[in-house]
């Protein structure tokens, strides 16, 4: 398998890939692969063609580390065409990381009932209703003790939002700690009252998102511009 010695050189094979993740957001995943133990199991939920799979593949190179990749490859309107599975894999053949990557082509949610291999890091990046990420979220009991979850479109969409909330609540397993974009970083631990005012502070930021999302839809960008968002894609 090929190395990767910077961050530089895994973007420069990603960011052609289609896919919704940012480079500040594909920084933030290469950062958290990299700062794992030699050997180490990531668990990446939703990987469309592999943007986010390469990056985390290549920052695990070096190190002998593995990303399990879950995506059933839906034939839906957004997503899902039946070559999406083909792109992904010739899309990690020509970064050269596709050693590095176990492919379980199946629901998160079918996956989640029999799963037994400890995690050093969970990516959710999947079905974004709430049932779905609810259960996604349940992938932290294996998440090894002091292990991150990153989990995209956190603060952008209704679904994923509403499946985080509960982790307001007092005992929860999981405690935020920040987000780059509507990437939020979890890590394994009951929240404090810091925590969960930290989480809660994000819902305006939510809510004015979901705005924006509305009003491109409405295709009235000119207001979206004029609530700081000058691009024709939604805020992720
Ligand atoms: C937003 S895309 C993932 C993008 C990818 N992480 C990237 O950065 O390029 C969401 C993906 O989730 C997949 N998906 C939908 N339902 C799923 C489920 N229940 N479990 C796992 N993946 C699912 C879709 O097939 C799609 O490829």
């Amino acid at each position: 398998m090929m190395r990767f010695g910077s961050f530089a050189d895994a973007w420069t094979l990603a960011e052609d890939i289609p896919g919704w993740l940012t480079p500040d957001q594909a920084r933030l995943l290469w950062d958290e692969a990299r700062r794992l133990q030699p050997g180490a199991r990531v668990l990446e939920i939703g990987s469309y063609q592999g943007r986010s799979t390469v990056v985390l593949a290549a920052a695990l190179a070096d190190s002998g580390g593995q990303v399990v990749a879950v995506d059933p490859f839906v034939d839906d309107w957004k997503y899902g065409s039946p070559v999406t599975r083909s792109r992904f894999e010739e899309h990690l053949a020509r970064a050269g990381v596709a050693a590095g990557v176990r492919l379980v082509a199946d629901y998160s949610t079918a996956v989640r009932p029999t799963w037994t291999e400890p995690l050093d890091l969970l990516f959710v990046d999947g079905k974004h209703d709430v049932l779905t990420v609810l259960d996604d979220l349940k992938f932290a009991a294996h998440v090894r003790q002091g292990g991150r979850l990153l989990v995209h479109d956190c603060f952008s969409s209704v679904g994923v939002t509403l499946g985080v909330l509960p982790l307001l609540r007092p005992g929860s397993p999981l405690r935020f700690l920040t987000r780059t974009g509507s990437m939020a970083v979890f890590e394994l631990g009951s929240p404090g009252v810091s925590d969960r005012l930290r989480l809660l502070a994000q819902l305006p930021w939510w809510a004015r998102n979901i705005g924006i999302k509305v009003l491109l839809r409405l295709k009235l960008r000119g207001l979206a511009r004029r609530a700081g968002h000058d691009s024709l894609y939604d805020p992720f």
